[in-house]
């Protein structure tokens, strides 16, 4: 009996583990087994991982193998874990040459591998080395063997060695000492996508100012209006006039994206708030995401840290609109899946845009719904998912001479605004972990940071006469404290919190 063994790290939705893979060769009929919570696509490896060695000129040996996956209760998921698997096997070998096996003993034990292997010996590239690779550092690995094509990505993680391969034959050579891997990963300059500018847009300027208070607290918005009126234009503006991440918030959301598969290879590190635009017929799962296996995050976990634009949004189905009310209150998403519950973060900022009616005339006079129809449309909207909209602006078609004169402020300057608002946002909740006003509890708006009686009045009269929830006083006082932050006010003051309230009251469902 001989045994090898080599790490890898798994992902169990958004948390990464090291796994240790260890191959027990024995007498008995051959054969290959793969033991310890594997899904479908880690059982295949069988058929990958033989053909692999064989075809990389190297030995399968002919006897019973055993790989063993652990822990063996952490459920395992995905090819990721080919090529430790393929180095445990032949480091498990009886016949393996000396040159291997001293090896093995020498840097096995602090590399982990990753990579899922073709049936040639090349190695292909694999979802969340990102997160992975943290872990490993964590868990206090010096070196990491990666697919090639992942290199950039790799190199993101600093403090740990990374080697790119591109065939299992390079890996053995590496480690026998024969050969070098590339270790040199390519310098990454951040993503950044060109946002259309602000100046485009014409008019329109209580829709233009909503969305700069939107921005500057991250708040949560619905615009409604007829179509062609600018929805749309705008809400893809705003990611122009959205503050940068920091540091550590580009690694989380590019960890997020490296699992989802869907970073770019060559720049793959994200420096800019994502701006995330599903289709209304968008599913519940695919916004929450899940799915068997390493369950992919959604769109909603796709736009933590950025924005979640649900364009014509009342034509969604009414499960989708219910299904965001838990990310949006909890800044993340528990999906249940056979195996437990999955968990991604979720911080968004949900934009949405819907026409008034069904029928969406330029004019509502030219509306032929019926009173139901209308009321159903946006009704849709309303309740628990409503209550969390801290901004509702009614877009209204601009006078004959407006979109001929008033030109439009560019976003360069208008971002600058909210950056400033955003940097005394951060310095206020900094020692709470905080990053925007849109995220603050309502308790502690009510408590530590309450506001004079003077400049609560206006939340008393709504409350008195029901034209706001506890909830929606809670938003609105968020929505004044941004206010504040944009007059470069230390706190908000009556005429804040009285315009807080007119925003959640104007333009949306009732
Ligand atoms: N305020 C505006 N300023 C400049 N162009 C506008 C404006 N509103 C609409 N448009 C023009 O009309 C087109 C349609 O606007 P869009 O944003 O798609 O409308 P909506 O989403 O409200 O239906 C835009 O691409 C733009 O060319
Ligand atoms: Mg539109
Ligand atoms: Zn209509």
């Amino acid at each position: 009996m001989t045994l090898g063994r080599a790490f890898s790290v798994g992902l169990n939705a958004f948390r990464a583990r090291v796994v240790e893979v260890q191959a027990n060769t024995s007498r008995g009929t051959p054969g290959f087994f793969i033991t310890g919570l594997a899904d479908v696509a880690l059982r295949e490896a069988r058929d990958r991982v033989r053909p692999a060695i064989v075809n990389s000129g190297g030995n399968f040996p002919e006897l019973k193998v055993v790989v063993a996956l652990a822990p063996a209760n952490m459920p395992k998921a995905g090819p990721g874990f080919d090529l430790a698997m393929a180095v445990s096997i032949v480091l498990a070998d009886k016949d393996a040459d000396d040159k291997l096996l001293e090896a093995g003993a020498m840097l096995v034990p602090s590399t982990v591998f990753l990579g899922e292997l073709g049936l040639d010996g090349a190695i292909r590239p694999v979802r969340g080395v990102l997160p992975c690779l943290l872990e490993a550092r964590r868990a206090g690995f010096v070196r990491a063997v990666v697919p090639r094509a992942n290199m950039a990505e790799a190199g993101l993680v600093s403090g740990i060695e990374i080697h790119g391969a591109t065939r299992f034959a390079d890996v053995c050579r590496w480690l026998r000492g024969d050969a070098e891997l590339d270790d040199e990963p390519p310098p990454v300059d951040g993503l950044t996508v060109p946002s259309p500018d602000m100046a485009d847009v014409v008019g329109q300027g209580q829709a233009r100012r909503a969305l700069e208070i939107a921005a500057a607290g991250m708040h949560h918005i619905l615009m409604t209006g007829p179509p062609g009126i600018g929805k749309t234009m705008l809400a893809r503006r705003l990611p122009g006039i959205l503050p940068s991440l920091g540091e550590d918030e580009a690694l989380e959301v590019t960890a997020i994206h490296s699992i989802a598969g869907a970073l770019p290879r060559r720049r793959p590190l994200i420096v800019e708030p994502p701006f995330i635009a599903p289709h209304h017929s968008v599913t519940v799962t695919a916004l929450l995401g899940g799915g068997t296996g390493t369950a992919r995050p959604g769109v909603a976990s796709l736009a933590h840290r950025g924005v979640l634009f649900l364009d014509e949004c009342a034509e969604m189905g009414a499960k989708a609109l219910d299904a965001l009310r838990q990310p949006l209150e909890e800044g993340e998403v528990r999906v249940t899946r056979r195996d437990g519950v999955a968990t991604y973060p979720a911080r968004l900022q949900l934009v949405l845009a819907a026409n008034p009616c069904p029928c969406a005339p330029a004019h509502d006079i030219d509306c032929v719904c019926s009173v139901v129809a209308r009321r159903r449309y946006l009704g849709k909207l309303s309740g628990p998912l409503m209550d969390r909209i801290d901004i509702r602006v009614r877009m209204n078609p601009p006078g004959n001479t407006a979109l001929l004169t008033e030109c439009g402020e560019p976003s360069t300057a208008v971002r600058e605004r909210v950056v400033a608002a955003r940097d005394a946002a951060v310095a206020r909740w900094a020692h709470h972990g905080w990053r925007t006003n849109g995220e603050v509890p309502g308790s502690v708006l009510r408590g530590e940071f309450r506001l004079g009686p003077e400049a609560m009045r206006p939340v008393e009269l709504f409350l008195r006469d029901g034209r706001v929830t506890a909830r929606g006083a809670d938003r609105a006082l968020r929505l004044a404290w941004t206010l504040a932050d944009l007059r470069g006010a230390e706190r908000p003051n009556q005429d804040d919190v009285a315009q807080a309230l007119l925003y959640r009251d104007r333009g949306g469902a009732a």
